[in-house]
């Protein structure tokens, strides 16, 4: 039987030498939240940004629920892999961070795809629950992840994935 891959900082900085290229609007962002100290934490790995956007590309999804969009890096990765007329509606409750997020969204051009609402989740997915989606990526309030899975079952096309980050936490 075949054994896993030991990621090593050496096979890492491989990975990203030669995997999909960042956009410079995702760099701007990964710079900025490097000055924001420990609370960069938050925003998702670069590996994370070409997962999503690989899944997205062979999967054909066109509409995007997100659930925890901080200053907006997964937001942007699944937005520069949509096609043009892709949506995602992205949640999340802090309003300076959006405010961050939706300036970068603009720098990249892509902010016709994305509809960010400010407000505790739970309350927004009771009013969206008539909308479909083909991904629903989980990345908030890790207390209230069983109840975002249950309601994302509701919400998705046929087909459709739900995706949450930090499953493996504490294992
Ligand atoms: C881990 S960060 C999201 C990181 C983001 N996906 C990225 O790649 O940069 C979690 C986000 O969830 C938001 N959040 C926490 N509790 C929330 C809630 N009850 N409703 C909406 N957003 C919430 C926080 O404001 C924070 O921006």
């Amino acid at each position: 039987m075949g054994s896993d891959l030991n990621i090593t900082k050496h096979l890492q900085d491989y990975i990203l030498k030669h995997g999909l290229k960042l956009h410079p609007v995702q760099k701007e962002i990964i710079n900025y939240n490097l000055r924001l100290g420990d609370i960069k934490r938050m925003q998702i790995s670069i590996s994370q940004c070409q997962f999503l956007h690989l899944i997205i590309k062979v999967s054909k999804i066109k509409k995007v629920l997100e659930i925890g969009t901080f200053t907006g890096l997964s937001t942007l990765s699944m937005a520069l892999a949509l096609p043009n007329n892709g949506e995602i509606i992205a949640l999340d409750k802090n309003k300076e961070t959006n405010k961050i997020a939706v300036n970068f969204f603009k720098k990249a051009e892509q902010n016709h795809k994305i509809k960010t609402i400010i407000k505790p989740a739970l309350e927004t997915l009771i009013k969206i629950r008539n909308k479909k989606f083909d991904l629903v990526f989980i990345d908030a309030d890790k207390m209230n992840y069983k109840k975002y899975y249950e309601i994302s079952l509701d919400l998705l096309n046929k087909g459709g994935l739900v995706i949450i980050d930090n499953v493996l936490w504490q294992r």
